[in-house]
């Protein structure tokens, strides 16, 4: 029997899109294979190291846990919608200034929960910050480069209030 895809509507980075999507893909297939946004990763696919790390309706979610047809009428926001006019976000200047980034497979999902984090708190202490990045894992930089750049991001957003968003 051949499975029907089914039409979903999503906002993703500001874009609204129409899919037809299988139903039994992930999110973060979906924006990967269908959207080619490859900046999404996808590494254990059972939720538990957050690379597929995106804002789904405001919050940080694992992609690879969220069924696309799930996402249908919501809003997403994915490392590719950081960026404005050819200009890196603050957190993304940050990861690089402290030196956050080595093999960066971790880094688009550590972003992502670092703007969900800041948008909802601009100025966290270091539990909530290893708090909120407690579901995604980097077997590089042992995670001290990585709050130090958090704790950066948020002095800069503070800085130039309002444009983390
Ligand atoms: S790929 Fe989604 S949590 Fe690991
Ligand atoms: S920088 Fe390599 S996994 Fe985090």
């Amino acid at each position: 029997m051949m499975i029907e895809s089914i039409p979903i509507t999503v906002e993703v980075n500001g874009t609204i899109q129409r899919l037809k999507v299988m139903p039994h893909h992930s999110l973060a297939v979906v924006i990967r294979e269908q959207l080619g946004l490859l900046g999404t990763k996808i590494s254990c696919g059972e939720g538990e190291c957050g690379a597929c790390t995106v804002i789904l309706d405001g919050k940080a979610v694992n992609s690879c846990m969220v069924l696309a047809v799930e996402a249908d009428g919501c809003s997403v926001l994915t490392i590719e919608g950081l960026a404005k006019n050819g200009e890196l976000h603050p957190i993304q200047t940050a990861f690089i200034e402290e030196g956050a980034v080595q093999c960066g497979f971790c880094t688009p999902g550590m972003v992502m929960s670092t703007k969900a984090l800041l948008d909802e708190n601009p100025e966290p202490e270091e539990e909530q910050i290893r708090e909120a990045l407690a579901g995604n894992l980097c077997r590089c930089t042992g995670y001290h480069r990585i709050i130090n750049a958090v704790h950066a991001a948020a002095r800069k957003s503070s800085v130039h209030s309002g444009e983390t968003k």
